[in-house]
């Protein structure tokens, strides 16, 4: 029998679509309840430096409102530092950043800052964070994060899916290869795996079948298909597809 695979919905674009008008609506802490009621194990949200979507105000009731647990995704600045240790997040991923991207792009250099990086997490760590590390499926980082201490990485499977909708099949299987040797080696590492970026219902549904991981964090392609079936309904459909993968996981097996 394969660990359950948990959903972490990410609600930055619910955000980036209140903040297109400036406005209060909609309103990201809402869509997060709504996808608690929805099946949502958990809720992700990135405070990027330049407050794009997500605000200072609304990490701080996404803090405190929510019954599930709350994934803090930030840079590893001293800001943002000082932000998670006043909050206390469940669990605090730790991701690149550059202002000109559009999204995350690629995943965190943890072989090159190994002592940096060491001494940052170690604050969040006391005050009872999980720290998770957003990497690329490559067994130097995903080595350097056991060394200095991450409870969890997170792989970075925008690669991938866009090799899948770009119709790269190749590429797509080899990048997949890639992902699931990574988890392996992450998961007999110790360190808990969880994977996200770019992830549909059919992408979901193929990751899924990775045993070692154990959360799924998903956000713009649920906001997306939320515009046409409601977020109720596309957080169950994504549960769902999750679901069929994990089951083919253990006849894999
Ligand atoms: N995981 C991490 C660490 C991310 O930075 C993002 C994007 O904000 C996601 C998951 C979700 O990616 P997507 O919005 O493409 O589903």
């Amino acid at each position: 029998m394969n660990a359950p695979l948990r959903l972490g919905v990410n609600v930055d674009h619910v955000a980036t679509l209140r903040n297109a008008r400036g406005g209060s609506y909609p309103d990201p802490v809402a869509a997060a309840k709504l996808a608690e009621a929805a099946g949502a194990d958990g809720i992700t949200a990135h405070l990027r430096e330049d407050r794009r979507h997500i605000t200072d105000a609304d990490m701080a009731r996404l803090a405190v409102e929510l019954t599930k647990p709350l994934n803090f995704e930030m840079a590893a600045t001293a800001e943002m530092q000082a932000l998670a240790l006043r909050r206390k997040p469940h669990a605090v991923c730790l991701v690149p950043e550059r202002r000109e991207e559009r999204t995350t792009e690629g995943g965190l250099e943890v072989a090159g800052e190994k002592a940096r990086l060491a001494d940052f997490i170690a604050p969040l760590r006391e005050a009872g964070s999980r720290v998770s590390l957003f990497i690329g499926a490559d067994p130097r980082q995903i080595e350097a994060s056991a060394e200095i201490g991450a409870a969890v990485v997170e792989l970075h499977t925008g690669a991938w899916c866009d090799a899948h909708h770009a119709g790269e099949a190749e590429e797509a299987a080899r990048l997949l290869r890639e992902l699931r040797e990574g988890a392996r080696l992450a998961h007999g590492l110790g360190l808990e795996v969880h994977a996200g970026h770019g992830l549909t219902y059919d992408l979901a549904r193929e990751i899924a079948r990775a045993p070692e991981i154990r959360e799924l964090n998903i956000g713009h392609f649920l906001i997306a298909d939320a515009v046409f079936v409601g977020l109720e309904a596309a957080i169950r459909r994504m549960k769902a597809a999750m679901a069929e993968g994990r089951a083919r996981a253990s006849a894999d097996s």
